[in-house]
């Protein structure tokens, strides 16, 4: 048994979660429960990244603390995280003090290693990211390289980090650990990022109050990255002082041997595969084993973030179909380590196609026959030798093959060509035939066995991605228990002769037409401006007239409106509001031709935070009502001034 410990990113809590968020807390889970069959002593960790600057301004916007803001985004995690079934062994948030023990520990032992020192900093800041870049870095000249949204001028005092010393181990690490950065063409990126040269980095920020205090360092707060990275080993103990905390971080981390895998997007690779390895170097600690980074879910072409406007929020899918689907939708659909388009309409294919059609309608047809053969059981005779075996030993290889090298959507591919292969033996013997001429012969008996035994086994392959419904698929074939070991992959494992329940529909089919209609309208957040905090507050509290009239509603009229090229719901508005006028996105392209929005009176929410949408800077969002996912302008009962307040 070897000790494996796999973590996810720690999220921001100034947003809820998303379906990127999700998408990587699937992988660490489906990874977790693969390896805990394999036999391997799991710890799984996920949890929150909640101090710095964005947070703190994201708290203020809604008129709240930052821990305020954090608790009740770190409520819908928990809950969220239930909902899809994750198996975390812990959820760690920054804020709790022993992150903050772990924090400072790891600051003291860099500090002894004489990697510190103070020094004047200067660059272009993107707040979103945390993260200074250099003037070739920047997007379009002016803007942030990750959320292409405006960065700004900083000039502060700092402690530095003596990265440029690691450069030299940072390369030789990667050089004799080829399994240290994966997948191979990011280790490449990461490689001659290195090899170009390291320069020193600001581990501390002057004047944010919401942090951990840089210790030694007055008036200064630990970068959140160096606070961040942190807590992969603070939430095993590191920093703590009790015996369990030196146990947990030993096994785990402290330890040469066993398995230390951080999974993370491709956009925080650099500071997994070269910050974090850095300071551990500097501080004498084991490095993690390797670090994985995954491509990002995209939509119109855009990763799907809250900069961007384009969020997928799961819940509507969670509620109609529960977790699974979605859990093998984001497996199927993604290669891991590329990037992938999420649509409604590949999600309602994949249930449709694979899980409604291969494998709900296998099972059912089985035990359909099974139980009318076989007075309610499964056959009563099981066979050794057929064409099914030798192809249940090559997926369930292939599925293994692919699970440990995270290959899933290859995995998952393995597993359907057994259903394939099974469903071919099927339509050659006609079982359904046999049972008519010859009533339940060993010939029947044999040939449902087979084919069930074929699903048997996909079914526990599927335990890993999904946990709540291959067992039902498994309870459906008279499995009452699941299996907990891989090696229940292997042929023979369907009982002869034992019961098998009424069978139930696992995955109805969705009616495409009429779920797509009402999807449009369920899982984008960009149909009128950014929605995202919108859904932090519903159904969970009402609010203050005074919260409301933070909000600051004008009429205005619209001087032009012109269509915002690559985006077919999106139009840029210019707004006259009397003393200024305003651009902005506004997702109502699909219902109004940009002509008959000229000289029309419209309102606006006037101080929300500007949002680049397509390239495109939105300074406010136009209201609509929201007929059925359609918009419709709300405009004044009678044409008022332009920049007429609205109470
Ligand atoms: N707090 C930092 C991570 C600190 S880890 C020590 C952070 N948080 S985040 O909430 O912005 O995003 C975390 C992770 O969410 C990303 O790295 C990525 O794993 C995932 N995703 C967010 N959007 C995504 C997509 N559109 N697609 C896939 N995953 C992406 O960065």
């Amino acid at each position: 048994m070897s000790n494996f410990y796999v973590t996810t990113p720690i999220y921001y809590v100034n947003d809820l979660p998303h379906i990127g968020h999700i998408y990587t807390t699937v992988v660490a889970d489906t990874v977790a429960r693969y390896r805990r069959m394999a036999g391997d002593d799991v710890y799984f960790l996920t949890g929150t990244d909640e101090h710095g600057q964005n947070i703190e301004r994201a708290a203020h916007r809604q008129g709240l603390e930052p821990l305020e803001l954090a608790d009740r985004v770190v409520a819908r995690y928990h809950q969220l995280w239930q909902e899809l079934g994750f198996s975390h062994d812990d959820f760690i948030r920054t804020t709790e003090p022993r992150h903050r023990r772990g924090v400072n520990l790891l600051i003291e032992l860099i500090r002894k290693a004489g990697d510190l020192y103070v020094d004047r900093h200067e660059g272009w800041y993107c707040s979103s990211c945390e993260a200074f870049y250099t003037e070739k870095e920047l997007f379009a000249g002016d803007s942030c390289p990750v959320h292409e949204s405006p960065v700004e001028w900083r000039s502060e005092e700092n402690v530095f980090f003596r990265l440029s010393r690691y450069q030299r181990p940072l390369l030789e690490w990667y050089e004799q650990h080829p399994e240290s950065v994966r997948p191979e063409s990011r280790a490449n990126e990461v490689r001659s990022f290195v090899e170009s040269g390291l320069r020193d980095l600001s581990v501390s920020r002057a004047g944010l109050s919401w942090g951990i205090p840089f210790p030694g360092s007055a008036k200064q707060t630990v970068y959140v990255w160096l606070d961040a990275l942190t807590n992969y080993i603070s939430a095993l103990g590191f920093g703590g002082d009790s015996a369990d905390d030196q146990n947990l971080y030993q096994k785990y981390w402290g330890g040469e041997d066993g398995t230390r895998l951080h999974l993370v997007g491709k956009d925080i690779l650099r500071f997994h595969a070269v910050y974090w390895p850095a300071f551990l170097l500097s501080a004498g600690l084991p490095l993690p084993t390797t670090v994985w980074a995954h491509g990002w879910w995209l939509r119109d072409q855009r990763k799907i973030s809250k900069s961007v406007g384009n969020i997928v929020r799961p819940d509507h899918l969670l509620t109609d179909f529960g977790a699974d689907p979605l859990r093998f939708y984001l497996l199927r659909d993604m290669v891991f380590g590329q990037d992938a388009g999420f649509s409604d309409e590949g999600f309602v294919d994949r249930f449709n196609g694979d899980l409604a059609n291969d494998l709900g309608n296998t099972v059912s047809r089985l035990v359909t026959l099974s139980r009318r053969a076989f007075s309610g059981g499964t056959p009563a005779e099981r066979c050794e030798d057929n064409r099914l075996i030798a192809a249940a030993a090559e997926a369930t290889g292939a599925y293994r093959r692919a699970m440990d090298e995270l290959g899933f959507h290859r995995a998952l591919e393995a597993l359907w060509r057994l259903l394939a292969e099974a469903n071919q033996y099927l339509v050659s013997r006609e079982p359904w035939k046999l049972l008519k001429s010859e009533g339940a012969s060993q010939r029947v008996s044999r040939v449902l066995w087979n084919a069930m035994e074929a699903v048997r086994i996909v079914a526990v392959g599927l335990l890993p991605v999904m946990p709540r419904t291959a067992p039902r698929v498994l309870a459906a074939l008279g499995i009452a228990r699941p299996p907990e070991d891989l090696a229940a992959m292997s042929w023979g494992g369907l009982p002869t002769g034992g019961e098998l329940p009424q069978p139930e529909a696992l995955f109805p089919r969705i009616d495409r037409e009429i779920y797509l209609g009402a999807a449009t309208q369920n899982s984008t957040g960009a149909a009128v401006g950014d929605i995202g905090e919108k859904d932090a507050e519903e159904g969970q509290q009402m609010i203050t007239i005074d919260q409301f009239s933070q909000t600051d509603l004008k009429v205005g009229t619209v001087l032009s409106a012109e269509p915002i090229p690559g985006s077919d719901k999106l139009l840029k508005l210019t707004v006259d509001l009397g003393a200024e006028s305003r651009t902005l996105v506004a997702g109502i392209a699909r219902q109004y031709q940009p002509d008959e929005l000229t000289g029309r009176q419209v309102v606006i929410v006037a101080n929300l935070q500007p949002a680049r949408l397509m390239g495109v800077e939105s300074q406010g969002m136009v209201l609509a009502a929201d007929v059925d996912g359609d918009p419709v302008l709300l405009v004044p009962g009678r044409p008022v001034p332009d920049g007429t307040p609205v109470r």
